[in-house]
């Protein structure tokens, strides 16, 4: 007879469940795992066999096959030692086979028996959640599987215990739903960057509106300390993005404590970073920075020190939100709706422009090193500043507006925002001004004639493409919920003043 056990297999941010199979059958002693097992799962035969020696069990020598239906999909993992060894607990007669009907499996095993904590946890308890299924998962992890929310749960901490839950002689207690990063990252107060109000209200434009940003400027300016107080600034995550984004990080196994994030998450790769790491993908699918950094912030300093071939792959998943991973004989999907934050210099001594400094190649080498970034990158960003050197009689002057309460600004206008979109957005989603498309963006950003009438100019006179048109009307759209936020006053269209400063904030060219 047949043991079974459910489990799951993720493909990207998708779950499919897995149905293992045990048989005892007479024959030569063997052990086998069929159903496209990679490596990790392969090896688990090894963990399994360990495990159940620790409890004093040993196989029986008899043809052992475990298979993973369907056989078709490729299994990743290490979250499968757990239910194949509760499956030939269950052949070996050790626990009643009826016994684990209508659970979803999850966990890694330890040689001792203990049973190590997995990825992908949370994804895993909303689809046992959805399908009224009930979820055996490891102990460190049941914090994380309580947020998927009327889920009958078991978190044992080693096999052993299971058994005996299982038996009835020993009662397992339900774990309490766990919360993650409760302190937030502690980056600098925007209260501590003199001057660049230039650059401060741009930083505040696109945290209200979720708008691509790039600063230029020379060294040591406050690109990257302006970039650091945006989580500072950002409003928390609503509670059914923190789900949403949540199960990208327990795929990734980057869930602080094994708890549901609440703050918006701020992604800042170093410019080695490779293309994997960036869009997801490698050996076992993973989601890259990209998808991490969904509903919050990827900020890539050095922009283009970043390799040609990793910053183009951005431009797809810039404009669909979405991280397609292509593998040999499927794809897979990560949400990635992120915001992109960028920093660089002019040129490579990064003093292009500033009198005395400049070296001896400018103009050349700020043309050269501008060039690293393509023109459609380029294109997608909605907000270009510069920042230039700080004057001494700025650092000089102390105490500008605190993050708290431009972080109140900004709440405030993201809440017009939410308002607005209420009738078109996913419920629980807030959707953001720079994710307005189509007929949606028509109807919700209306410049006024003399607004109309200066893009319309810009548009012709400065040679812009049709991206840049509706990036600009975006922008000019946050730009009137600010001052809504600011004045309470309501701006249903976008005036002349809302549309100069959105435009101001294209640059024609780089240099
Ligand atoms: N506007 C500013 N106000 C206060 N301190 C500043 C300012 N700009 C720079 N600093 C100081 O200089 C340090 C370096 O700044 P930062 O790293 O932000 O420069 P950067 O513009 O990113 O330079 P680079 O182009 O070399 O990366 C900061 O940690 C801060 O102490
Ligand atoms: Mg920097």
């Amino acid at each position: 007879m047949v043991a079974r056990v459910n489990t799951v297999s993720f493909q990207g941010i998708d779950v499919r469940s897995i149905d293992v199979q045990v048989q005892i059958s007479s024959g030569l002693p063997s052990f086998t795992i069929v159903g496209l097992p990679d490596k990790a799962v392969a090896e688990s035969k090894e963990r399994v066999r360990g495990a159940l020696h620790a409890l004093g069990l040993s196989l029986p020598a008899k043809h052992l096959t475990v298979n993973l239906a369907p056989a078709d999909l490729s299994k990743e993992g290490s979250h499968f030692d757990l239910p194949i060894a509760l499956g030939l607990l269950a052949a070996m007669d050790v626990i009643p086979k009826d016994s684990l009907e209508n659970f979803l499996v999850l966990g890694e095993l330890s040689l001792d028996a203990s049973i190590r904590p997995v990825a992908g946890i949370l994804p895993a308890a909303m689809h046992a959640s959805s399908n009224d299924n009930r979820l055996i998962c490891p102990e460190d992890c049941g914090g994380e599987a309580a947020w998927a929310g009327g889920l009958d749960i078991l978190a044992p901490r080693d096999l052993l215990q299971l058994i005996n839950h299982i038996k009835g002689t020993q009662v397992l207690s339900p774990p309490a739903a766990k919360l993650g990063n409760e302190q937030l990252r502690g980056g600098p107060d925007i209260s501590e960057v003199k001057g660049q109000e230039t650059a401060k209200r741009a930083l505040e434009i696109a945290a209200a509106g979720g708008h691509n940003l790039l600063m230029i400027g020379p060294p040591g300016s406050g690109k990257s300390m302006l970039a650091s107080c945006l989580p500072g600034i950002l409003p928390p995550l609503a509670p059914r993005e923190a789900l949403e984004v949540s199960m990208i990080h327990s795929l990734a196994g980057t869930l602080p404590d094994g708890g549901l994030l609440k703050h918006r998450p701020f992604r800042d790769p170093h410019h080695s970073a490779s293309l994997p790491a960036l869009i997801g993908g490698g050996h076992r699918v993973k989601p890259g920075e990209i998808s991490l950094a969904h509903r919050g912030v990827l900020f890539l300093d050095e922009l283009p020190e970043f390799a040609r071939a990793t910053l183009e792959s951005l431009r797809q998943p810039l404009e669909t939100g979405e991280a397609l991973v292509a593998r040999v004989n499927h794809h897979v999907r990560f949400p990635a709706r992120f915001q992109l934050i960028a920093a660089m210099n002019p040129c490579r001594c990064g003093h292009l422009g500033e009198e005395d400094l400049e070296c001896t190649k400018a103009p050349r080498c700020g043309t050269d090193y501008q060039s690293k970034i393509s023109g459609p990158l380029m294109d997608r960003i909605d907000l270009q500043t510069d920042v230039p050197a700080v004057k001494v009689a700025d650092l000089n002057v102390s105490g500008g507006e605190n993050s708290a309460s431009v972080a109140a600004r900004v709440a405030a206008a993201r809440r017009i925002q939410s308002e607005r979109f209420a009738k078109f957005a996913e419920s629980g989603i807030n959707m953001l001004n720079a994710n307005a498309d189509g007929k949606i963006l028509e109807e919700i950003a209306v410049p006024d004639s003399g607004a109309k009438d200066l893009l319309n100019r810009a548009m012709e006179n400065r040679k812009f493409s049709a991206r840049a048109y509706y990036r600009v009307l975006r922008t000019a759209r946050t730009v009137a919920d600010l001052e809504t936020a600011h004045s309470g006053v309501a701006n249903p269209e976008i005036s002349r003043t809302h549309m100069a400063e959105a435009l101001s904030y294209r640059r024609v060219q780089l240099i």
